[in-house]
């Protein structure tokens, strides 16, 4: 389903002197005794799903495809992130479907939350809100106001049908207010961070909306966890993606560049850059995770990657088959000269930039390219891969020694916001 091909990043018998560290951490993700364990519980998540949640996902999802026009979905970091990007990766950029769905909450954009209020006006829309804490000030502003719309066009019964939350099973201001109103819930586990979250209903409700297999996505998830559940480090590609990243950190890299052939992609980029970003972000450690798009980008990094700086590697998630495929027409004039290109279709010009880059990158300027390989996206395979990541974060973490499932620098911005806004107790 995915390969990994270190040949042009390093040689895996540099790899070697870890295997005594990686057994004694996979031990310790495997039975979650490691730092920050009571937030593990996304490592056998894809055995001890609730299957029955799943079924009333799917079902309320139905529900949803059926009577409305517009699901807006309203979460920031990891409440947001994994839906949006399994959505785009799946889906593509530009999609047909009965049902709309848009994204709302990760923002105090007055410009961003008025377009999207005005864009729901009049129109048949329901409301996904998703937040652990229920108190997450871009989402729960952004949720007054949508459940205020609502209220207004459809009355208070309707709107109580057309409002789904996304919270703790007990705890916090989203769980209260569900409970007071009525709202239908699915439960986002005590033991899972925001930014592990998306195999659970953070990432699934929406995906079912949006008419994805999401029992699909969960097998793929099982797969993986079978398959990289494994401390030999000559079998696990996942725990060789977390050993590279290690062994690049330790030899004066800082930046590893997530890079993609498809626009669609830069989601999980956003992702992935979470993922790393808020779980090894600490200490005064870490690797700052970037993106990239290409070919795009390569017109705008490509320079800077080339001729600029020593300072990066790039892990290169590169998907063989796209869904769809485009033919270069025959042009009697010519002009453009691009008849050389006849009948070629766009994913092999794709694929031979995809090498002439790789050639360009890694031999002529030294840059490290891990390289990803997948056969086809589908939701099987994206189910694997978010995975492989999460897996890999949190043994690259532990390799750090660093906690992976906190983020305590993030409430720094959020208290002194607070003290600037007036609210109470700053
Ligand atoms: O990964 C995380 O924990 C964060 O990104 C959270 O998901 C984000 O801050 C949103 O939090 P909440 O779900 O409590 O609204």
């Amino acid at each position: 389903m995915i390969n990994l091909d270190l040949t042009h990043s390093l040689d895996l018998k540099k790899l070697d002197s870890y295997q005594e560290k990686v057994s004694k951490i996979n031990k310790m993700i495997e039975e979650k005794t490691g730092e920050g364990n009571d937030y593990l519980g996304w490592v056998d998540w894809p055995e001890r799903y609730d299957r029955n949640e799943v079924k009333e996902m799917i079902e309320a999802a139905h529900y949803v495809r059926e009577n409305f026009d517009i699901l807006v979905v309203c979460g920031i970091g990891g409440s947001y992130l994994g839906a949006r990007a399994a959505l785009e990766a799946l889906k593509g950029l530009k999609y047909n479907d009965s049902l709309e769905i848009v994204f709302m909450g990760q923002t105090f954009s007055p410009n961003y939350v008025s377009q999207v209020l005005d864009y729901l006006k009049g129109k048949r829309f329901a409301i996904n809100v998703i937040s652990k804490s229920g108190t997450t000030t871009e989402t729960s502003i952004s949720f007054r106001l949508l459940k205020q719309l609502l209220e207004q066009q459809v009355g208070k019964e309707k709107a109580r049908k057309a409002i789904f939350a996304t919270t703790d099973k007990e705890k916090g201001a989203l769980r209260t207010l569900s409970n007071k109103e009525g709202y239908k819930t699915f439960v986002l586990p005590r033991d899972i961070g925001g930014r592990y979250s998306v195999l659970t209903p953070v990432g699934l409700f929406p995906l079912a909306c949006a008419g994805l297999d999401i029992e699909a996505m969960l097998l793929g998830a099982h797969e993986a966890h079978v398959k990289y559940n494994n401390d030999n480090i000559h079998e696990n590609i996942c725990y060789q993606y977390a050993l590279v990243r290690d062994y690049m950190y330790h030899h004066n890299k800082s930046v590893e560049m997530y890079v993609t052939y498809e626009p669609s992609m830069n989601q999980l980029s956003e992702w992935l850059k979470q993922l790393f970003g808020e779980s090894e972000g600490k200490q005064k450690k870490a690797l700052y995770p970037g993106s990239a798009c290409f070919t795009t980008d390569l017109h705008s990094l490509g320079q800077l990657i080339q001729d600029g700086t020593p300072l990066l590697f790039e892990t290169i998630i590169n998907v063989l088959n796209p869904e769809k495929d485009v033919v270069i027409p025959y042009d009697e004039d010519n002009l453009d000269e691009l008849n050389y290109l006849k009948g070629r279709s766009l994913n092999f010009v794709n694929q031979k930039a995809f090498e002439g880059t790789l050639k360009a990158h890694s031999e002529e300027a030294n840059v490290p390219c891990n390289l990803l390989l997948v056969d086809r996206m589908d939701e099987k395979t994206l189910g694997h891969l978010f995975y492989f990541f999460m897996r890999a974060c949190a043994m690259s973490a532990y390799l750090l020694e660093i906690n992976p499932f906190n983020q305590p620098g993030v409430e720094i911005y959020k208290r002194n916001m607070f003290h600037l806004l007036g609210k109470k107790g700053y």
